[in-house]
């Protein structure tokens, strides 16, 4: 049976003293039924698994290099990053393909890579306003979710976070309507490139201006099997209502 998953997307926010807040997590959630991960920025992984280890809360990172070493200043592996104890890294936020101007080709090898070091990709999709207003969305996300995905996808290796980029950090979401479409054609797709069970054990999260009064909401749409929250993950506080209500 897949387990529902929420995850925390700190960006590039915390200092050491932020690991109190991880902390707090695991002593708010001993045993919790549903998967909690939490994505400090790079500096705090190590620390933050340490800490962690013996408790239910799983430490993952934001981003990867598409290559196990080499000459590449100021990145970071994935095997590096599943060798200080993260269980997974994100690929592809929207601000990556933004500021970094990251395709989807590379988001690919970089999940290729995250597979290959043992973690687990969650990769990002989603459209922009412009892209909505134009009638676009289900196009953009066709294209960014058949060129984002490796060969070797499986549920036990993969998560998609459907985020479109005009609901992240601005307040706003896309109305119950709107996700499930997403959704729903994010299932009907993976089910035609890897099979329908394949498909059914993948998680898919709903991320963009997830919190505590709109998570409940969301959680009860169709194919939503958990959130990619970032504003929201920042304090334990904030988290443990949107970590209650994937449980519910
Ligand atoms: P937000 O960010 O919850 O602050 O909107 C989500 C994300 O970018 O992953």
């Amino acid at each position: 049976m897949k387990r529902k998953l929420v995850v925390g997307n700190w960006k590039m926010n915390g200092m050491t003293a932020s690991l109190r807040e991880i902390q707090k997590l695991g002593t708010a959630h001993p045993a919790p039924t549903v998967d909690i991960l939490v994505c400090p920025p790079a500096t705090l992984i190590a620390t933050a698994a340490g800490l962690m280890a013996k408790s239910a809360i799983e430490i993952g990172a934001q981003d990867c290099h598409s290559a196990g070493s080499g000459a590449f200043t100021g990145d970071i592996s994935a095997a590096m990053l599943s060798d200080i104890g993260a269980k997974a890294v994100i690929v592809g936020h929207s601000e990556r393909r933004e500021y970094h101007k990251e395709s989807s080709a590379l988001v690919s090898e970089k999940a290729r890579s995250a597979h290959a070091a043992g973690l687990i990709a969650v990769i990002c999709l989603g459209e922009t306003e412009a892209e909505r207003a134009a009638g676009q969305t289900l196009a953009i996300i066709a294209d960014q979710l058949d060129a984002s995905l490796p060969a070797g996808t499986t549920g036990d290796n993969t998560v998609i976070a459907y985020e479109p980029v005009w609901a992240i950090g601005s307040g706003l979401t896309p109305d119950r309507t709107q996700i499930a479409e997403v959704h729903d054609f994010l299932r009907d797709r993976l089910g035609e490139r890897i099979g329908t069970s394949g498909a059914q054990a993948i998680r898919l999260l709903y991320g963009g201006s997830v919190k505590a009064t709109n998570a409940a909401a969301i959680f009860a749409i169709s194919n939503v099997d958990g959130a990619l929250v970032g504003g929201a993950s920042l304090l334990e506080k904030d988290f443990t209502p949107i970590i209650k209500a994937l449980m519910d």
